[in-house]
């Protein structure tokens, strides 16, 4: 037997996580994503690589009489899944555990539904991760996963219209960093190799042995501008957003700014995004309403594809 690997988490932030989760779906969406992946009232299910908890507790939340198990390797999203728990008065249908994906702590068959939600799409060994849910998936369940297209390089992303200049400048760096990001940086830190994509997940998920397999699929949308959001609330997403984007490009600046610029994202190019990001940033705080003037949209195709154990 080949030896599982050691769980790489990657560098997720919980902050993050919770954010664009919060606002990726319109509520009414919702019982669709379930019903996709396979989840109804009474099962015991899993959530493999959970972070900070967004699908355990959306599904702890929506179907009665289940008992939801949610495991990750990085203690830390733990912790905030755990407090978000509390706030919403979930804790005792939920059980939430540190562990590795590739060696499920669990006895064979012992959930009716095993999952994941932008999981596999970042692992090293996407299929040892599926035969792990498989083995303790019982007889007749279901196994499903929803990924993202973040190794193709391909994300569309829509920064709105700012009455500032550099409006397709920004545009063009964003997409420079973020593909010289993908290619050069992130697949060490994610010990991946970036050639998987998604259609590798589908085609894992048949070649592992999993009867009915089907793919289902959504566009996640976050428009902050959009009429059905308050000025406050998208305000609040706009402001979030654009603070964590300028953080996190300062943290990549520190920690990989050689690397970047030595992969052909210079440290001018660097600098200059950053002084336009910061002037966005700057325009919507001094006026909540802006939100609706830019317009901002940041989309997410994800796949969710599910099979049942034969
Ligand atoms: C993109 S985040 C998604 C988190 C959460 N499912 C969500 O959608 O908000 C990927 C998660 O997978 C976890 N992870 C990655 N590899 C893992 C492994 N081998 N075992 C357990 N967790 C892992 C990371 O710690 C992280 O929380």
């Amino acid at each position: 037997m080949t030896k599982a690997p050691t769980p790489k988490t990657g560098f997720w932030e919980g902050e993050s996580l919770e954010l664009g989760r919060r606002y990726a779906y319109p509520p009414e969406s919702l019982p669709l994503l379930l019903d996709y992946l396979g989840a109804e009232a009474n099962m015991r299910i899993l959530d493999v690589g959970c972070g900070s908890g967004f699908l355990t507790r959306l599904l702890a939340r929506s179907l009665p009489g289940v008992h939801v198990v949610g495991l990750d390797a990085d203690e830390k999203l733990l912790e905030l899944a755990r407090h978000q728990l509390v706030e919403e008065g979930l804790r005792d249908r939920v059980e939430l555990l540190e562990g590795n994906a590739y060696l499920l702590p669990f006895e064979p068959e012992s959930f009716d539904l095993t999952t994941s939600y932008t999981v596999l799409c970042i692992m090293s060994d996407p299929m040892k991760a599926i035969q792990e849910q498989i083995r303790v998936t019982r007889k007749g369940g279901f196994v499903s996963a929803v990924t993202c297209f973040c190794h193709t390089d391909n994300l569309p992303h829509y920064h709105g219209r700012y009455p500032l200049p550099g409006n397709h400048r920004v545009d063009e760096l964003n997409y420079q960093l973020w593909r010289t990001w993908r290619q050069a940086i992130r697949p060490r830190l994610l010990d991946v190799d970036h050639d998987i994509v998604n259609q590798d997940i589908l085609w894992q998920f048949r070649a592992s042995g999993l009867k009915d397999v089907r793919i289902d699929g959504h566009l996640m949308l976050f428009s902050p501008g959009d009429d059905r959001v308050s000025i406050e609330e998208g305000a609040a997403y706009a402001s979030a957003s654009h603070r964590l984007t300028l953080e996190r490009l300062e943290k990549w600046r520190h920690e990989h700014g050689e690397e970047l610029a030595e992969a052909g994202f210079s440290h001018e190019d660097f600098e200059e995004l950053l002084e336009l990001k910061r002037a966005r940033y700057e325009y919507l705080q001094e006026d909540p309403a802006r939100v609706r003037e830019v317009m901002e949209v940041f989309t997410d195709p994800l796949i969710i594809t599910r099979g049942t154990k034969a």
